[in-house]
């Protein structure tokens, strides 16, 4: 599938057949997700691979009670969790390189996994405290976000974004490109 139209046709999806996916799925987006870039290329990002049905059902129990997809990680038959060690990428005036070494690398699985077929959905909205727990993740790694992972039961209409116009300027700040 071509890039453009992968980034075209990526969604959050928050329902999901109970359908398998197969291990060589999940280490083919996983290798996506390897090839992100990262501060000095110290990929300091680490992923937990849940398919234990109970401990989906825990997981879920730590999202915020009116997350949408607290029903999609029970329901898929994956969940990938997305660690990061802080002190593994830089920290410069106040900007926590980490947590976009982890969303580049987050942002390269969900778009191979759409590319095959599955579906994926960033969930921030949890305690982080009760998946630590459920996953055992050491102190020194952050959870910085988890996805189901499976086989979308809906192919939701894009969401809205904004237009070029109202986010690019030319030379300098103010001035439209578009
Ligand atoms: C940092 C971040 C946190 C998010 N947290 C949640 C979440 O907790 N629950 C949820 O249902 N969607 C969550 N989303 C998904 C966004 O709502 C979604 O990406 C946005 O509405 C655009 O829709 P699209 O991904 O289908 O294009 C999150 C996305 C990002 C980037």
């Amino acid at each position: 599938m071509d890039l453009y139209t992968v980034l075209a046709e990526r969604r959050s999806i928050r329902k999901y057949l109970t359908d398998p996916v197969a291990p060589e799925k999940v280490q083919k987006i996983l290798e996506a997700a390897r090839l992100a870039p990262s501060w000095k290329n110290q990929q300091c990002w680490r992923f937990i691979v849940v398919r234990d049905q109970e401990k989906r059902e825990r997981l879920s129990a730590a999202l915020f009670a009116d997350n949408p997809c607290v029903r999609a990680i029970k329901t898929a038959p994956v969940t990938i969790v997305l660690c990061a060690d802080p002190k593994g990428a830089g920290d410069l005036d106040g900007k926590d390189y980490y947590m976009l070494d982890a969303g580049l690398a987050m942002q390269q699985l969900m778009l191979a996994a759409h590319a095959e077929g599955l579906g994926t959905c960033w969930v921030g909205a949890f305690f982080e405290a009760k998946a630590r727990e459920v996953l055992q993740v050491p102190p020194a790694y952050r959870i910085v976000a988890l996805t189901p992972l499976g086989v979308p039961a809906v192919q939701p209409p894009p969401r809205p974004r904004k237009e070029l116009s109202e986010i690019v300027y030319a030379e300098e700040w103010g001035k439209p490109l578009f």
